[in-house]
Order: C-alpha cells, then structure tokens, then sequence
C-alpha cells in the first residue's frame, strides 16, 4: 500500500510541469543514452517553430533537437552536420542545409526553425540571421510524437548514436503549434519579452531525464 502511494506520488512528480527559467540542462558526456524526454499533448502539427539555445564544444555532427513519430523518425529535428558546416532541419524524413550558419563552438547560439504544412517551407534562424526560405515537404506532422534533447532517434523513442549525441548545455527551448513572425523570433534571440512556447513552454516544461544529464542554473556574465 506505503509502496503504491510512493509509486503514484513520483508518477504525479514526473508529470508537473517545471519552471526552468534560469536554467539549463547540462549533458556532460558523450554517451548513447543521456537524454531528456519531453512530454508533448499535441498530436498532430500543420506548422511548428521550434527555438533552443545551446552551447558546446562538439568538433561532430550532433543533435539539437529530435522529435519523431512511428512513421518519421525525423519528424522534426535540428542537426548539426560539422563536415558541411551546415544546420540541418529536417521534416518527416526530408531535409534542407543552411551553410550561412556562423555556429562556432564554445559560445551560446540561439537557434529558431519555422516550417508551414501548406508551403512546404522551412526556414531556420542562426542567431537572430534568417535563411533562405526553402521548400522541404508539404502536409502535416500526424501520429504520437517522442520529442528529445541529447539523443537522435532513429526509431521512435531509440535507435541513439553516440556519435550523434549532444554534450554541452541547452537551455530556452519552446515550441509553438504555429510559424513566428521574424519580430518574435528577434525577440526570443534577444531574450526579450516573447510568447512562450504553446507546445514547448520553457517555464512550464515537462520532462523526464535519463542517465546522466543536470539542471543546473545557467551561468550569468558577471559585470
Ligand atoms: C508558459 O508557462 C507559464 C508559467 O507556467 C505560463 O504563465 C504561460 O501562460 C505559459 N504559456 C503558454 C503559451 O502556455
């Protein structure tokens, strides 16, 4: 009975939302199964933003962002191709590069990705700096989504690399159920007030951790 109750009070801790204002997650080490799983309602998108800020030092490819469904397991992803030097989104399975990304290792980037299921189009933000506008794939995300931060799925909810893992810190991640206007996505970079995420909200987030990953308070410049 004591065992079921402390069973159904860690369920319900797992499942409220926390306030990460100020926060970050630390993952410290390159591994194939440090991750944080987030917990999403939506089940269906007919267009998306997805913002993070992130900071490494990864000299490889690595994931910053990792949503999928039974039938894409790169529903919606962020990845960093280090041979091309190119930021990659991907939508159900297709991709674009964007080579105008200046994402040096060792500071904070704030990255922004916007797609519309009617155009097609994805457009991804380095740093407050647009790309080009380029059609990828048209028609909705559908199906149970696994969203996760450190992993890339290449199955839904598994199939992680370790040569694909995210080491470093990621803070400020936000997901809306609609396309930012390029005056939202400025103001998000510059962490001034913005709406939070409706899908993804950084001061209400739910999520689970496994293996080793921190939160810890994001360490502020001192003046
Ligand atoms: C995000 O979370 C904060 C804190 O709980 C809340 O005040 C706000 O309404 C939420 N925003 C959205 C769009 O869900």
């Amino acid at each position: 009975m004591v065992c079921l109750l402390v069973l159904l009070m860690l369920a319900s801790c797992a499942a409220s939302p926390q306030d990460l204002s100020g926060k970050m997650f630390t993952f410290p080490q390159q591994t194939n199964m440090a991750r944080v799983t987030l917990t999403t309602s939506t089940v269906s998108f007919n267009a998306a933003t997805v913002c993070h800020r992130s900071f490494t030092d990864l000299k490889r490819d690595h994931i910053l962002f990792s949503m999928a469904t039974q039938t894409n397991s790169n529903a919606f992803l962020v990845f960093w191709d280090s041979t091309n030097k190119e930021m990659e989104p991907h939508i159900k399975d297709a991709k674009k590069e964007y080579g105008g990304c200046d994402y040096k290792p060792g500071m904070w980037h704030s990255i922004c990705s916007t797609w519309d299921s009617v155009t097609g189009l994805v457009q991804v933000w380095c740093d407050g700096r647009p790309s080009s506008r380029m059609f990828v794939t048209s028609g909705p995300i559908s199906g149970r989504t696994i969203t996760i931060l450190g992993q890339e799925q290449d199955s839904h909810g598994g199939g992680f690399d370790a040569k694909q893992s995210f080491v470093g810190m990621m803070s400020d991640v936000h997901m809306w159920d609609y396309t930012l206007s390029a005056c939202e996505i400025q103001k998000y970079v510059d962490e001034l007030n913005f709406t939070p995420g409706n899908v993804l909200n950084w001061s209400a987030l739910d999520f689970q951790i496994t293996g080793r990953v921190l939160t810890e308070d994001k360490q502020m410049t001192c003046h």
